[in-house]
């Protein structure tokens, strides 16, 4: 596999227009990359922060099995508006995955809620200012993979997209310290560098980070 891509962040269908001053949406064509590499027709895909659903779709559509959780109601609401099987993304919070009734699952997939390490509010529930530090959002992230990873199959890989973040001339490592905690409960394989024609947070390019549980 290839350890770099270009991609250019475009989606096939827009969002409704109540959404679409908050399009956080990766392409299609990423997560077809990645279910392509690795996963087979009927298997179980997760998306652990499922957004506008695009890990779900593309899942659906290459006969896999989507299943994700997220938090806001609204975007719950109109992704089942969107899937044939509607009970497939789960209104709750990952923080507590491990007590959602969740399948034996065989690759996740996700773009996380990104946080800059300055920023007092907490991307895990809504971006509410509630005064929380950087290092709780790390411990949180940690957290919520320590609790996917016991619900993966063994071999299974787990994958997340992420950016560091520059602003104001200051540089939020993000995409390293996510790598590093998730390090401590999975097994890191390495990294994806994903080229864009635009992206945003002060650069032009992320990282799709790829663990294993075994
Ligand atoms: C970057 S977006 C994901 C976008 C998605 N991959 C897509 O392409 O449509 C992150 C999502 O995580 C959700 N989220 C934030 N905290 C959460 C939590 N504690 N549990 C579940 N979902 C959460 C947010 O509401 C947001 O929709």
């Amino acid at each position: 596999m290839k350890t770099y891509l270009h991609l250019e962040l475009t989606h096939r269908a827009p969002l409704p227009a109540i959404f679409q001053n908050d399009d956080v949406r990766y392409p299609e064509s990423l997560l077809e990359h990645f279910l392509q590499e690795y996963t087979r027709p009927g298997d179980v895909v997760l998306d652990p922060f499922a957004g506008y659903g695009t890990t779900l779709f593309v899942a659906e559509r290459m006969g896999r099995i989507p299943l994700g959780v997220e938090l806001n109601k609204a975007k719950v609401d109109y992704v089942r508006s969107r899937l044939s099987r509607p009970e497939a993304i789960l209104h709750g919070d990952s923080r507590s995955l491990k007590e959602l009734d969740l399948p034996e699952i065989d690759f996740s997939m996700t773009s996380p809620p990104y946080m800059n390490k300055d920023d007092p509010e907490n991307p895990f529930s809504d971006y509410q200012a509630e005064d929380y530090a950087y290092s709780s959002y790390l411990r949180d992230i940690r957290s919520i993979y320590e609790q996917l990873g016991t619900r993966m199959k063994p071999q299974a890989r787990v994958v997340l997209e992420v950016a560091n973040l520059k602003r104001g001339g200051q540089v939020t490592t993000l995409a390293w310290d996510i790598g590093r905690v998730i390090s401590e409960v999975l097994h890191f394989q390495g990294e994806i560098v994903v080229c864009w024609d635009k992206y945003g947070y002060g650069y032009d390019h992320s990282y799709c980070l790829v663990f294993s549980v075994e």
